[in-house]
């Protein structure tokens, strides 16, 4: 029987696809309709709650993505609007919980002495930083954006590619701003079930499968320490 992880404000489940990669049975909960969900159970009610209900008594450990549009480029867009800020309820829900948790979110969020990570410290053409927060150890390799080479020839504008290039396009290389097609941003995640606003909202399996590895092994500590 797998252990199983709480996604929560899970999206389609780029996260998720991580901590399945992981070995955790993955429960996702997310208030919006999830048709393309890719975990292995999911629960459309709000996360708060679900964090607060019975739905819990199975679960071992807790990701959570609350909404980032409070620290988000949105906000500088828009001064003036009042965006939500989950985090600090989602923090004191998880601490409640008692159990290793992991909240993700972006860059300019108030997670406490987060841990940062990066597609190029994975090898993927994309720069996408992201912070995650634990109440355990965590050990994460360095941004590789200082090291790595140009995906394609730095100027104006797209770049004129051939198909040969498509396995090394990414997002933001050198100066230019160009970003991919919509099937060259899926290749550089490495996710092939969302749409496009899917996309823009998820992170790289490859975060959590690294972060669900090191949980794994608290959990199982956990549980031979109660035993
Ligand atoms: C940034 S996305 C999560 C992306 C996901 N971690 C991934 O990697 O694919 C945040 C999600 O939170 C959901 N959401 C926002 N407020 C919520 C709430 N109060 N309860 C449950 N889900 C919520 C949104 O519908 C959205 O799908």
């Amino acid at each position: 029987v797998k252990p199983v992880l709480i996604d929560a404000f899970c999206c389609a489940g780029g996260a998720t696809k991580g901590y399945q990669r992981a070995g955790f049975y993955v429960v996702g909960v997310d208030h919006r309709p999830q048709p393309r969900y890719c975990g292995d159970e999911f629960h459309q009610t709000g996360a708060l709650e679900f964090l607060a209900g019975k739905g819990m008594s199975e679960a071992v450990a807790i990701h959570a993505s609350p909404p980032c549009q409070a620290s988000s480029s949105l906000r500088r867009l828009n001064p003036g609007k009042v965006y939500v800020n989950l985090i600090p309820e989602t923090r004191a829900a998880l601490e409640a919980s008692g159990l290793p948790y992991v909240i993700e979110n972006v860059v300019g969020s108030e997670l406490r002495d987060p841990a940062k990570l990066c597609g190029s410290a994975f090898g993927l053409p994309l720069r996408r930083h992201r912070l995650f927060e634990t109440n355990w150890p965590l050990m994460v390799p360095r941004c590789q954006h200082g090291v790595e080479r140009p995906r394609f020839p730095v100027g104006r504008g797209s770049p004129t590619r051939t198909s040969a290039d498509r396995s090394c396009v990414s997002y933001v290389y050198g100066s230019t701003r160009y970003k991919g097609d919509l099937a060259d941003r899926k290749a550089a995640m490495d996710i092939d079930w969302m749409t496009n606003a899917e996309l823009t909202q998820a992170i790289p399996p490859a975060y959590t499968e690294l972060i669900g590895h090191q949980l794994m092994a608290v959990v199982l500590a956990d549980k031979a320490t109660a035993a």
